[in-house]
């Protein structure tokens, strides 16, 4: 393994100006051991050396093909994963750490959303018992207020009326609803965190953006700090303030939304948006262009820079030199050399052959 040009700098929950985030990640690393064949096992680093930082109701999406990490990383703030190394801090404190009932505490305060609505929740239980059971867990409200509580979740995702609603079972639900479902029971413990993996994927398409702004429109009314979690750039776009953009299991390129997607700088995150369907009268589909090639698989990263072999602009010492997440320009970094050396400012498209000192083989992007 390459070690990096330089050291990271050393991740703390304490951020810029003394403040203390909401949840911090800090340089979190998962490895899993995985059968190949019979008798081999090959070890899958699939969260490499992840820092990020929530603030209260901020929300931040984290992007990335299939098998980037997202998952694991979900599962890793919301405590369900350990990770080998680093830490997650919830208000300072690692979870990793706490007790039995600072645990119980932090489950009430971070709640999931997940990708199947159909696996996520019991096809024994009601709508209604679904919705009330993280009240019951947590010994919340009388059982009249934990009623009240229900039909308040369940109006707020508008499944209503809702008394015709809370006495089915799930089967008796669309896609949709049941993921509707599934936020309900989320919102009704009025938790700071929430971390949706995905969860609109697997809902059929005519709900999916009716979902979206379903969850915006609570996330910006109840100031719940989100962690949205998608494969789509694109939604990210209309749903977060900040992006983490993930490729094998570690963050290539993070900043505010705005700005990465519209000056995109790590050579990955140029190539997802390119991948992003365009709207075009003659074919609605059309893609403007698309990321060649599978990403290599994490039980066997490339050496030096992960994404050199389908990196359109890789140049001398990119099979060698691991980079790591470098200030860019205010507030957007990037993992590429591509940036080493450059101003604040600087903007992909503009640079010129050799502009940027060493690598005067170095390919301007287009
Ligand atoms: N329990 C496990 N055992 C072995 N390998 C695993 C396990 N869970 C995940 N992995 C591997 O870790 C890597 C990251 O997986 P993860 O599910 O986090 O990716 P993802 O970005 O969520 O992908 P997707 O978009 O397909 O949901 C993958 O290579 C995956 O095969
Ligand atoms: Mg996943």
């Amino acid at each position: 393994m390459n070690a990096p040009a330089s050291p990271s700098p050393v991740p703390s929950p304490i951020k810029g100006e003394g403040q203390l985030a909401l949840l911090s990640v800090l340089d979190a690393s998962v490895v899993f051991t995985a059968r190949k064949g019979l008798f081999a096992a090959a070890r899958v680093r699939a969260l490499d050396g992840v820092s990020l930082h929530l603030d209260k109701g901020e929300s931040l999406s984290v992007v990335g093909e299939s098998g980037s990490g997202k998952t694991t990383l979900a599962r890793v703030v919301l405590g369900l994963q350990r990770p080998a190394q680093g830490q997650v801090a919830y208000e300072g404190k690692d979870i990793g750490r706490a007790s039995e009932g600072q645990l119980k505490e932090f489950r009430r305060r971070a709640q999931g959303i997940f990708q199947d609505p159909f696996s996520s929740l019991d096809p024994y239980m009601t709508v209604g018992q679904i919705v009330e059971e993280p009240l019951v867990i947590h010994h919340v409200g009388s059982p009249a207020q934990r009623v009240d509580k229900v039909r308040q979740a369940l109006e707020e995702v508008r499944l209503t009326p809702v008394s015709e609603i809370a006495p089915k079972f799930t089967h008796q639900l669309s896609g949709g609803q049941r993921q509707r479902v599934a936020i309900a029971r989320a919102l009704v413990l009025e938790p700071e965190l929430i971390v949706a993996d995905e969860p609109v994927s697997m809902v059929d398409a005519s709900s999916r953006a009716e979902i979206l702004y379903l969850m915006r429109e609570l996330q910006e009314r109840h100031g719940t700090a989100f962690l949205y979690i998608t494969h789509d750039i694109a939604t990210a776009y209309h749903f977060s303030q900040r992006i983490a953009v993930m490729y094998l299991g570690r963050i290539v390129e993070t900043g505010p939304t705005r700005q990465v997607i519209g000056n995109p700088l790590h050579p990955y995150t140029q190539a997802l948006l390119q991948a992003v369907p365009e709207p075009d009268p003659a074919n609605r589909f059309r893609r403007r262009g698309m990321l060649a090639g599978e990403p290599p698989s994490p039980a066997n990263p490339p050496a030096g820079c992960r994404f050199h072999p389908r990196c359109p602009y890789a140049f001398e010492g990119c099979d060698r030199d691991d980079p790591h997440l470098l200030e860019v320009t205010q507030g957007q970094e990037a993992a590429c050399r591509l940036w080493k050396g450059l101003t604040a400012g600087a903007r992909l498209t503009e640079r010129a052959p050799g502009s940027a000192g060493e690598g005067d083989d170095r390919k301007p992007p287009s």
